[in-house]
């Protein structure tokens, strides 16, 4: 199956309309859309996926008008909304009746976000219509940040838009505006401190959204996070065992490429690999929450 690019823009356009699933880039990683008013195409992400049909998915729009049109956006939600989009932020927010319960797993809220991407971003604007797209991953697994990533999660059965490899390189901080106080239910490249100028005081996450998992993101070699990689490594070296090993010293640098290191060395067939745990700051926090999920996952699969 393809990669395709905007040359073949109407072809891209008329298969989400015919209600094909297509893989679409996001400054993230990849999404799996589909338009959000096809009941069909939006079991398929299910499907396709392995993930529960009660796991909700996000919607992506274009502009805050669109955004409007979809969630009860609150005078916050505009300012928020203003201020870091497009960009790797997905609110949850009260729905509207024009977003589908099989879209929001049966609940009443929605999480939207305006992708920080060229190709996505026109691909909407076109469409007129917004895109439900998961992380393109299997359940449960690493998500993708290149075309490459996507063909092998689908043994080449889902066509993905090319639009290069992430930037970012890790899932959207979701930020909870349905609950008082605001709760931020996943962390991602806009921090806690960038979202204090707008709200005083957080809530706690309550609930379970399948990023929140301990087990997630998950390689199928085991995977020990390290406070001293070299110590580590020598010592399972030792033991005889063959190791390879992930290390960043600048977190945006570990965040963009993290999950193509994971997938690069999960292929190596070696008995372990070693993380070392990231930079304190705040990017490098969400870097270790992925981390942290990944090294629980793996034990398990
Ligand atoms: O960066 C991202 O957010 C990527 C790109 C493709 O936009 N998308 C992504 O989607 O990571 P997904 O489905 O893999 O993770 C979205 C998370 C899930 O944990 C889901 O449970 C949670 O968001 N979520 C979505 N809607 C929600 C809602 N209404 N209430 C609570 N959690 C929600
Ligand atoms: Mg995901």
């Amino acid at each position: 199956m393809s990669v395709l690019n905007l040359s073949s823009l109407q072809k891209i356009l008329d298969t989400l309309r015919n209600g094909q699933p297509i893989a679409i880039p996001t400054e993230t990683v990849y999404g799996l859309a589909a338009c959000i008013d096809n009941p069909l195409a939006i079991r398929q992400i299910f499907a396709l996926k392995g993930r529960p049909v009660n796991h909700p998915l996000i919607i992506h729009v274009s502009d805050i008008e669109m955004a409007a049109d979809y969630a009860e956006l609150t005078e916050l939600a505009i300012q928020i909304g203003q201020h870091f989009w497009p960009g790797p932020l997905t609110l949850i927010l009260p729905k509207k009746d024009s977003v589908s319960q099989e879209v929001t797993g049966g609940l009443e809220t929605v999480g939207i976000r305006i992708p920080n991407h060229p190709v996505t971003l026109q691909l909407i604007q076109s469409l007129q219509i917004p895109l439900a797209a998961p992380s393109a991953n299997q359940f449960g697994k690493t998500s993708p940040t290149t075309p490459a990533h996507v063909l092998h999660d689908f043994d080449h059965q889902v066509p993905v838009v090319d639009g290069g490899a992430c930037t970012v390189g890790i899932e959207s901080t979701i930020l909870d505006l349905s609950v008082d106080p605001p709760a931020i239910r996943r962390l991602g490249a806009i921090s806690k401190s960038d979202l204090k100028p707008f709200i005083s005081t957080f809530g706690q996450s309550h609930t379970p959204t399948s990023g929140t998992h301990a087990a997630h993101y998950a390689p199928s070699t085991a995977l020990l996070l390290s406070q001293d990689l070299l110590a580590d490594q020598a010592r399972l070296e030792t033991e005889g065992l063959n190791v390879a090993t992930i290390q960043f010293t600048d977190s945006h640098d570990y965040a963009q490429s993290l999950y193509a290191e994971l997938r690069r060395l999960d292929q190596l067939g070696v008995d372990i690999l070693i993380a070392a745990i990231p930079n304190s700051d705040p990017l490098g926090m969400a870097v270790l929450d992925r981390l942290s999920r990944a090294a629980v996952g793996s034990k398990q699969s």
